[in-house]
């Protein structure tokens, strides 16, 4: 993040021009926010995409993106083990992220768990979800991200906040959360994550 106060960003870069992150641009755009959208080249090459799907951004690099932007969101595949991240938008289909976004407060709203550790980056994660029409469900910590992965009783589901609470909470018990809780207890530092304070990211 840069600049304004950590839960009002008005400027949100994205980073990856694919299917995830043209749908949160124009969930973006319609929340308010300005948008900054970049590919993994020249701007040039993601101009036609920015005008067909989603007029109103505006393309640029990666760098430019990043330096300029509130918050910026990785709608990318990366390994990142020098930033601060919170894992978020990740178990929902991009169809579903089009077309599900709701205003707060609406019954039913679907809910999107987040992961991460800090309470600030998360909260303002948690605000940009909301903002962009979904519930937040906060995960715990980003090692605990592993339990909305692929494989998981979560990773594609569209449910709301309470279910996303109870799926959350079923995994321990899960096959796939038992093979975690085992792989853990041979590797007990392996969700250690580094933790610089230049920079702030949700994926
Ligand atoms: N598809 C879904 O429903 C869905 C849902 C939730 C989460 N996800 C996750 O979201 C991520 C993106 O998925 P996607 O389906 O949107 O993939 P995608 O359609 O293949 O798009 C990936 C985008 O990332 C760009 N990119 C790659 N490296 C980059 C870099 N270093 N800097 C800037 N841009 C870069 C690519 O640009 P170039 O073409 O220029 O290389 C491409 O525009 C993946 O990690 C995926 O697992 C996907």
């Amino acid at each position: 993040m840069n600049g304004s106060a950590p839960n009002s960003p008005e400027t949100i870069g994205i980073l990856g021009a694919g299917k995830v992150g043209t749908v949160l641009a124009r969930l973006a755009l319609a929340a308010g926010y300005r948008v900054l959208l970049a590919g993994s080249g020249d701007p040039a090459k993601i101009a036609l995409t920015v005008d067909v799907l989603t007029p109103g951004a505006v393309a640029t690099t990666g760098a430019d993106a990043a330096a300029r932007a509130d918050i910026v969101i990785l709608a990318l595949p990366a390994f990142l083990p020098e930033s601060r991240v919170v894992k978020a938008f990740n178990h929902l289909g991009y169809h579903d992220l089009e077309d599900k976004a709701r205003p707060a407060g609406q019954p039913g709203r679907t809910a999107i768990a987040i992961a991460g550790d800090d309470p600030a980056d998360l909260a303002a994660a948690a605000s940009v979800v909301d903002k962009l029409g979904f519930d937040p469900v906060n995960a715990g910590p980003l090692a605990e991200g592993i339990r909305f992965e692929p494989g998981t009783e979560l990773f594609g589901a569209d449910v709301d906040a309470n279910e996303v609470h109870a799926r959350l909470d079923r995994f321990p018990d899960t096959e796939r959360g038992q093979i975690i809780a085992h792989a853990r207890a041979q590797t007990p530092t392996s969700a250690a994550v580094a933790h610089p304070a230049s920079s702030h990211h949700t994926a």
